[in-house]
């Protein structure tokens, strides 16, 4: 019998790889910035023990169902929307992703979008760049306070608890929202419980880290975003299918709200066919929460030791329950 084989659709540092190449018989999409086709997943599958997966890789019933010997798919995220649980469950695969190891590292580039957009950061580079500063000016790129403000933020789980820490450390009101209260957190950091209208009409930064879910799906609606202060700014580090977009836009045009920091959007990627891409109150980057150098490379290690373990009957590090 051949060696067990894994399919990796991203190409990922080959070093990485040499602790298992014994072990298995490893093939990877030879492209870092371009997602694997659909057709070539979908055959590279039906053959396979193991995946490695990123966000872009839909792993759905289709899929499974012609994955014969598929045990396990380790997803290169904290997220799995992009992966059908109920239908893994069915075909006895498991999934994993990669929680706690990027909660430090999304939550500092949650934080430094806040902090962006409220202090015009990315303007104010631009203008210097671009020749544009002649003189001193007092409301020159003039933005909003972080310190002393209230942060609201939707989804109090591990990535949730990090910003709120950096926030306690600029001396802001911390507020929160979850299905569930995090008393911890409510006694370390002195966060208070709100309700999402509460959260919504009483912050000065809302930030959501919430998991896509039909829940939560489209959460930040026209409704929402009507309930939020003239002056509050919204930003998005969870994935863009929590927003309608639509509704951000006419709230950012007309001065619903004051600003957005989006590293996510509903259709990845994002760039000027989207409206809100243009918008001069908005500060966009691409997807990048998790992006330090370290960190990825602990999360594509903890792929690798989460294929080995299920392959290998030992089980899997971090199942996704
Ligand atoms: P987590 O620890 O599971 O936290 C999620 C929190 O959301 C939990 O506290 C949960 O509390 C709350 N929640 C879930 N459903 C909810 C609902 N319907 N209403 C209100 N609150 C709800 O997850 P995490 O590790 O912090 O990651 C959170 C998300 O961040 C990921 O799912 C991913 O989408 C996103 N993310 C993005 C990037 C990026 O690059 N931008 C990087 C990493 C992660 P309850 O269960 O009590 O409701
Ligand atoms: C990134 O978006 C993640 O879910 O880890």
């Amino acid at each position: 019998m051949g060696k067990p084989a894994i399919y990796i659709t991203r190409k990922v540092p080959e070093d990485l790889l040499s602790k298992y190449e014994n072990q298995f018989s490893i093939k990877m999409w030879e492209k870092e910035d371009e997602r694997v086709p659909r057709g070539i997943l979908l055959k590279e599958a039906e053959s396979v023990d193991g995946l490695l997966t990123v966000l872009s890789d839909q792993i759905d019933e289709d899929l499974l169902t012609n994955a014969a010997n598929l045990k396990v798919v380790a997803n290169l995220a904290v997220g799995y929307d992009n992966i059908d649980l109920s239908a893994a469950d069915k075909h006895g695969v498991v999934i994993t992703n990669t929680p706690d190891v990027l909660s430090e590292t999304t939550a500092d580039l949650g934080f430094a979008l806040l902090m962006a957009t409220a202090r015009r950061i990315v303007e104010a580079n631009e203008f210097v760049k671009k020749d544009k500063w002649k003189e001193w000016a007092p409301y020159l790129l003039a933005g909003t306070d972080i310190h002393h403000q209230t942060i609201g933020i939707l989804g109090m789980g591990r990535i949730g608890e990090a910003i709120a820490r950096r926030a306690a450390g600029f001396n802001m009101n911390i507020r929160y929202h979850n299905r569930s209260r995090k008393m911890e957190a409510e006694k370390n950091l002195g966060a208070v419980y709100s309700s999402f209208e509460d959260l919504l009409t009483e912050s000065d930064f809302i930030v959501s880290v919430v998991p896509l879910t039909e829940e939560t799906a489209n959460i930040f609606n026209k409704k929402a975003f009507e309930m939020m202060k003239s002056s509050a700014i919204f930003i998005n580090i969870s994935r863009g299918a929590v927003v309608d977009e639509a509704a951000l836009l006419e709230a950012l045009k007309s001065g619903e709200i004051k600003g957005a920091g989006l590293d996510v959007f509903r259709e990845e990627p994002a760039g000027s066919e989207n409206p809100l891409v243009g918008l001069q109150n908005v500060v966009c980057l691409p997807h990048i929460g998790s992006a330090s150098v370290d960190t990825r490379t602990t999360m594509i290690k903890l792929c690798l030791e989460n294929i080995n373990g299920v392959i290998s009957g030992n089980g899997a590090k971090t199942p996704v329950k």
